[in-house]
């Protein structure tokens, strides 16, 4: 073991990620005046390239805050105290659109899953059945769960939803799975989404966006929940005049004027594809290294991969040794799996040799933990899934 201090930082938790040098020149930029042409004509460039992110034609309002602020949004402006709606819940964000929901008096349904899985379309037609009178009025769900590093099939969810209940409002979290995987809003008939820049968007936290389907803005008109800075409608008037309602995160709206440049010049299919690579990197690794991982092949996450480590072996310990001998830093488990998983971030501004340099690091830590790993077998996993 060495007591020196690794030179590089490795960032591979599932946001905030890396950023590319060509974002952060953009966001180095001076500050200008925020009700000034300047100003609303790239507000109005970062909201087109958000449209083509969303695949829609919605509305789509940017918030100065976190990807919460961007849940909190959603709930606000559709629903009224005692309005029953339904959470698909996965994992940690599943819990927290509940609570969120419930702060405001909304009467929430748990649907809570297995840990590890994604909802099973029938299962939620099983529970949409039950609503015999239909007083559903809004089914929440995340496209990708974070803490589990699991992937919903939003497209089969929403299709049993408009089976079952035609008008009910289809909400969407997409904050780390919005361009990791595909995700039609207007196809698949989504009425609000919400993304935030720190993702796969490759700009620094500081941003939310949210989109409302002409069936959303309805809902609006009779929400009766409290809001002022959430209020979408406030801010749609001033998206519309090219400007936020109050000041905005000027370097972020920068950075991700010039995001949405380089991933539209990528194309999404392209961006698609390189998340999916990064995945088989990471599970081919893991599975060498002999790690156990949290999700099923068939529903894991793009973005983010949930790991158990060998038995005997501390995950806590795993990230602070990563974090102070090679640099890496690696997610923690959340809620219940606090201390039983780690987590490794693989979507935005990271590269397929990263992923391997990770993935080398670990086992190589494991055996000196005392774990019975063959050094080199999960890298040479890795390295055979790079086409
Ligand atoms: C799926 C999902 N939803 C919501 C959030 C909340 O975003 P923030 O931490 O930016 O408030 C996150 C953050 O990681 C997330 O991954």
């Amino acid at each position: 073991m060495t007591d020196k201090k690794p030179l590089k930082q490795y960032l591979m938790i599932p946001g905030p990620t890396p950023i590319p040098t060509e974002i952060l020149s953009a966001m180095s930029h001076e500050m200008i005046g925020h009700r000034g042409p300047v100003f609303s004509k790239i507000l109005a460039e970062v909201i087109e390239g958000l449209k083509w992110a969303y695949q829609t034609k919605n509305d789509v309002m940017v918030f100065p805050c976190s990807g919460t602020g961007g849940m909190e949004t959603a709930v606000v402006n559709t629903l009224s105290a005692g309005d029953k709606a339904l959470f698909v819940n996965i994992g940690n964000f599943g819990d927290r659109w509940i609570k969120i929901a419930k702060t405001y008096g909304v009467d929430a349904i748990d649907l809570k899953v297995e840990r590890g899985t994604a909802c099973d379309p029938k299962v939620l037609a099983a529970e949409l059945a039950k609503d015999s009178n239909k007083e559903i009025k809004a089914v929440f769900m995340q496209q990708n769960e974070t803490s589990t590093g699991v992937i919903n099939d939003v497209k089969a969810l929403a299709a049993v939803v408009r089976k079952s209940h035609p008008d009910v409002l289809i909400l969407v979290d997409a904050v780390s799975g919005l361009l990791t995987a595909d995700l039609k809003s207007d196809d698949w008939d989504l009425d609000v989404v919400v993304s935030g820049s720190q993702k796969a968007f490759m700009v620094p936290p500081g941003i939310a966006a949210v989109s409302m389907s002409k069936r959303a803005w309805k809902a609006y008109e009779s929400s009766t929940l409290p809001k002022h800075y959430w209020d979408i409608k406030v801010q749609k008037k001033f998206a519309d005049k090219g400007q936020t309602y109050t000041t905005p995160p000027e370097s972020i709206i920068f950075g991700m004027h010039k995001a949405v440049e380089m991933l539209k010049k990528e194309g999404l299919e392209n961006i698609f594809e390189r998340h999916a690579e990064n995945k088989k990197i990471v599970r081919a690794g893991l599975k060498g290294v002999g790690c156990k991982l949290l999700a099923d092949d068939v529903c894991s996450s793009p973005a983010v991969t949930a790991i158990f480590p060998p038995d005997g072996v501390d995950a806590e310990k795993v990230r602070s040794e990563m974090r102070n001998r090679f640099g890496v830093e690696l997610a923690p488990g959340q809620g219940d799996l606090k201390g039983k998983i780690f987590r490794i971030g693989h979507l935005g501004y990271v590269d397929k040799l990263e992923l391997v340099a990770t993935i080398g690091a670990l086992e190589l830590l494991f055996s000196q933990m005392g774990a019975p790993v063959e050094i080199g077998k999960g890298t040479k996993a890795a390295l055979e899934q790079i086409k």
